[in-house]
């Protein structure tokens, strides 16, 4: 592979939320899976577990869950502004865009939940490292991401299903140990992968301590 494919699909790996619900072949989703459980986890315990959901009526008690999950985050928004660097119209696009993932979830063909199998901790670490409990799955969802995007299939990294844990645990009869931490929603695309806008790594990096900037390379 050209160096450059990799970091042109890291620059065009944007959230499709708007899919066409046309099947998704199977071999493709196995492909994504594959490349979802190359990624580090800490001390390689590969506790991820992964859950495809396309069954109608099952999508359809997820997209309950998720809607209402998604109706808490947009009243939360409504009188709230987007990040600092980003212009209000660009930011209410992206909740419209959101939203709209949200009102057709069940017509997308492939939900995929990333999970994990949670592991008993000592009490006093147990505090400390919840922080860190996503870094085990998160680097598998991103592979997944890239995946999908190399492949030509649209997803987004979601969360919004998780707030209501409990609900979407009973939708897809989760064991006690295993948690939801991302819901990607694959399908083709109906726009284009454009590329990503970001604020620039040296807007967002030090040098050796806090404060002093880096320059760009
Ligand atoms: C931790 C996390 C949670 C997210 N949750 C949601 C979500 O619940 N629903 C959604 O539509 N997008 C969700 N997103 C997607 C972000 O909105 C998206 O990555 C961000 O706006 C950048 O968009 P872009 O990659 O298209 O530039 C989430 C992203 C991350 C990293």
């Amino acid at each position: 592979m050209a160096q450059h494919e990799l970091f042109d699909i890291m620059a065009s790996t944007r959230s499709m939320r708007r899919l066409k619900p046309d099947p998704v072949p199977d071999a493709l989703i196995y492909q994504v899976l594959d490349a979802g459980i190359r990624a580090p986890s800490g001390t390689n315990t590969q506790n991820w577990r992964f859950v495809v959901v396309k069954d109608p009526d099952i999508k359809k008690q997820v997209a309950a869950v998720y809607q209402k999950g998604w109706a808490q985050v947009e009243t939360m928004y409504a009188d709230r502004p987007g990040p600092e660097h980003m212009e209000d119209t660009k930011f209410r696009r992206l909740i419209n865009a959101a939203a709209y993932l949200a009102q057709n979830m069940a017509e997308v063909p492939v939900l995929l939940f990333a999970c994990l199998k949670e592991r008993p901790m000592p009490p006093e670490l147990a505090a400390r490292l919840a922080r860190l409990s996503g870094s085990s799955i998160y680097p598998a969802v991103q592979n997944i991401l890239l995946a999908c995007r190399a492949l030509g299939l649209g997803a987004t990294l979601t969360t919004v299903a998780s707030l209501h844990e409990e609900e979407i645990r009973a939708v897809l009869k989760l064991p006690e140990d295993i948690s939801t931490y991302a819901l990607l929603p694959i399908g083709y695309p109906m726009g284009r992968f454009g590329p990503v806008t970001r604020v620039p790594a040296e807007e967002v990096t030090c040098v050796d301590q806090w404060g002093t900037p880096l320059k760009k390379g």
